[in-house]
């Protein structure tokens, strides 16, 4: 089995519209008003025992904005610091398209932490925003951007490391994946906004990547078939696996152009690493 998989109910929040549009609006926003917590165990062949049990908690696609305003982004931030994780991700899309929404992510957002770090990636709605605003809004919440660059944890000698790569759509350089190359000799994790990027990341020996962009497809008439999602990639939500190499997309918690999701509710996702045989030991 690749995983076990665990939803929590969501938490609503009052939001306020007016007008008929408003009360769709309402309807769609409070039913799916915060995000659900997925707990997703995930049993990776190479993960260093050092290494078991560790809990990543990746928070995606959150589209600061006026479907994601600072109350609803300080409620999701005061969920993700009750989980407790070790490590905390962003994997992009932080902001919809407006500069303004800088602040708003920034205010949301400020002061998350965890005992090794909050990192964050950016998105190609980052990049549609301004590449330098998104990076900032990142920093103004304390989140250590870490785009096309590796950091390392240590643990009993064993070392763990994260790489970040930059947007497909960036209008940069580009995702830099041969970073994730010279981590050798350490259990690497790769961030990568669209899930299109794992042939690369897998490629250059990321044995985990995690990604976000499809919402889930947002509007699902199912999880990954009938799924607007198809459209752009097969990875539309949740695990995958390829021989050794694991993918783990996030529905996220926002909403693009349309303010509205059906079938595919928002969630931030625990992950709890596991090697096989710990993992064994817990299903049995
Ligand atoms: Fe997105």
């Amino acid at each position: 089995m690749l995983s076990m998989i665990r939803r929590q109910r969501p938490r609503r929040v009052p939001l306020r519209f007016t007008g008929s549009l408003g009360r769709e609006l309402q309807g769609g926003l409070t039913r799916h008003s915060l995000p659900s917590v997925r707990h997703v165990s995930l049993q990776l062949p190479h993960l260093p025992a050092a290494w078991d049990g560790l809990k990543v908690l990746q928070i995606s696609d959150v589209h600061a904005g006026p479907f994601a305003p600072v109350k609803r982004l300080q409620l999701i931030r005061r969920m993700a610091q009750d989980l407790e994780a070790e490590l905390v991700v962003f994997t992009g899309d932080q902001l919809d398209r407006r500069p303004s929404d800088a602040e708003i992510f920034s205010r949301g957002f400020d002061g998350i932490s965890a005992p090794l770090g909050v990192w964050g990636i950016l998105g190609n709605h980052d990049h549609l925003t301004s590449t330098s605003l998104a990076v900032r809004s990142l920093e103004s919440a304390g989140i250590q951007p870490l785009v096309n660059q590796s950091v390392q944890f240590e643990r009993e000698g064993v070392v763990l490391s994260l790489t970040g790569v930059d947007d497909l759509s960036s209008p940069g350089e580009g995702p830099d994946f041969s970073l994730i190359a010279e981590q050798e000799n350490t259990f690497r994790i790769c961030l990568c906004h669209q899930p299109e990027g794992w042939i690369d990341a897998a490629a250059r020996g990321a044995h985990l990547t995690l990604a976000g962009h499809t919402h889930g497809g947002q509007l699902a008439l199912t999880t990954r078939r009938l799924n607007v999602a198809r459209v752009a990639t097969r990875y539309i939500a949740g695990p995958y696996r390829r021989e050794n190499a694991f993918l783990y997309v996030s529905r996220g918690t926002g909403v693009g152009a349309v303010p509205l999701r059906f079938g595919a509710p928002p969630e931030i996702d625990l992950l709890t690493l596991r090697t096989p045989a710990m993992y064994r030991s817990r299903v049995a």
